[in-house]
């Protein structure tokens, strides 16, 4: 059976929406770099090894990048989930993991990379937002994309409101797309993502329907 590790950095619901999704492949590790990530307990509770690799014990970005590689790498797994991992990984982290590195973003990308996407998105106006599960690749956010849900932007809507109907769909489709890698269904290859036929797939992901007036 194939293995996963979830790094995370705080909360972790989608870590849990993960170990929640009954997935065809073992979790053999969480790891955090921040010690008092909450999601820790609850992969502990679970029975699920917790670890963490401090960021702030290290000098610098690339030596602690060396020890989180090697520290997933004691696991062996066949797949690295970065699930609200909050730390720019380096290029040779990144290469060591290629194509079998996962990241889940609260944006349509590439629109909103980086941080305090639900404010941006609010800000400029977009009538349409939502998440996106894309292979980690060197350049931040800009990996090939697995699979997206949109979203409404609802009048009214705040950053958390707005974030939080986000989340509930991140939920959704990092299950989805980490069940299409560990099925071996879903590899990346010459940097394009491919995805053998899978029958539960939606033809397409709806959009909730709007209550803004069409132009
Ligand atoms: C999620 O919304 C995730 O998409 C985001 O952080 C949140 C973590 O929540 N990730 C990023 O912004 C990565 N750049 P969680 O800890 O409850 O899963």
């Amino acid at each position: 059976m194939k293995s996963y590790v979830v790094l995370i950095s705080g909360r972790g619901s989608n870590m849990r929406s993960l170990l929640e999704a009954d997935l065809p492949g073992r979790c053999a590790a969480v790891i955090s770099n921040r010690p008092d990530a909450a999601g820790l307990d609850y992969a502990r509770e679970r029975g699920v090894p917790a670890a963490v690799v401090d960021h702030k014990a290290f000098a610098g970005r690339e030596a602690f990048d060396v020890a989180l590689a090697a520290a997933i790498d004691a696991y062996r797994p066949d797949l690295v989930l970065l699930a609200g991992f909050m730390r720019v990984l380096g290029d040779p982290f990144v290469e060591r993991f290629a194509g079998r590195m996962l990241n889940i973003h609260p944006s349509l990308l590439p629109a909103f990379p980086g941080l305090n996407t639900h404010a941006s998105a609010l800000q400029l106006g977009v009538r349409i937002h939502g998440c996106t599960v894309h292979f980690v690749t060197p350049s931040l956010d800009a990996g090939p994309i697995v699979i997206q849900a949109a979203v409404a932007v609802l009048p009214g809507d705040d950053p958390a409101r707005l974030a939080g109907r986000v989340l509930e769909q991140e939920h959704l489709i990092y299950p989805q797309a980490a069940r299409w890698f560990l099925e071996g269904r879903l590899r990346l290859a010459g940097g394009r993502v491919e995805l053998d036929d899978d029958p539960a797939r939606p033809a397409a992901l709806r959009v909730p329907d709007t209550p803004w007036p069409s132009p």
